[in-house]
């Protein structure tokens, strides 16, 4: 049994995905859902569908051991990133497997401060053809680990950020689960 636990600071559409994706997956476990925000709709998600939820401080991450002591308790050995936005402190980078999902072509378009929306602003800004999803793995950089899968789509002269957004999120959706699936059972 591989057990889960997934991270996410909003909407938590990757969240909700990867619950529904691993529910018909008898070897995996979710054991909970974390966001650093209180009000992040990733956690109504969540309870929704039956998966513990939870909100944690800064303290609690990373300037104490509780978090990470807690995902240990529990048998916790991959967290995913869904829509995370803060780095990640080196203790759990030693003691669990944790994958992110990127909204572009990595090296392209990563590093502090480049998410959600401002990726997207970035990609159009520079007049990209070619826009995309990078999985990898989480090292103590941001957006730096070594990379698991990559698909690309198009961008067209008229997208807006939320265009491109939306198509960058059918990508994430149909393939963050099973990429976490094959890097799991390979
Ligand atoms: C996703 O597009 C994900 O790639 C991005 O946040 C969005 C979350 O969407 N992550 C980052 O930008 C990390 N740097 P969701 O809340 O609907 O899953």
């Amino acid at each position: 049994m591989r057990t889960i636990a997934i991270f996410a600071s909003g909407s938590g559409s990757n969240a909700e995905n990867i619950i529904r994706y691993f529910q018909s997956n008898p070897s995996v476990r979710i054991d909970s859902v974390w966001s650093n925000k209180k009000d992040a709709f990733v956690l109504e998600r969540a309870k929704n569908l039956g998966v513990e939820a939870n909100f944690f401080t800064r303290e609690a991450f990373s300037e104490s051991d509780k978090l990470h002591d807690e995902l240990l308790k529990r048998g916790v050995e991959v967290i995913v990133l869904a829509g995370f936005l803060w780095l990640i402190p080196p203790a759990f980078i030693d003691s669990f497997t944790l994958i992110n999902i990127h909204p572009a072509l990595l090296p392209k378009y990563g590093g502090k401060g480049m998410y959600g929306s401002f990726v997207h602003e970035a990609v159009i800004q520079n007049h990209e053809k070619e826009s995309g999803i990078t999985v990898h793995l989480v090292n103590k950089e941001y957006d730096k680990g070594e990379h698991l899968l990559q698909k690309t789509c198009p961008v067209f002269p008229d997208d807006s950020p939320e265009t491109l957004a939306q198509r960058i999120h059918e990508l994430e959706h149909a393939y963050f689960p099973s990429a976490i699936e094959s890097y799991l059972f390979k």
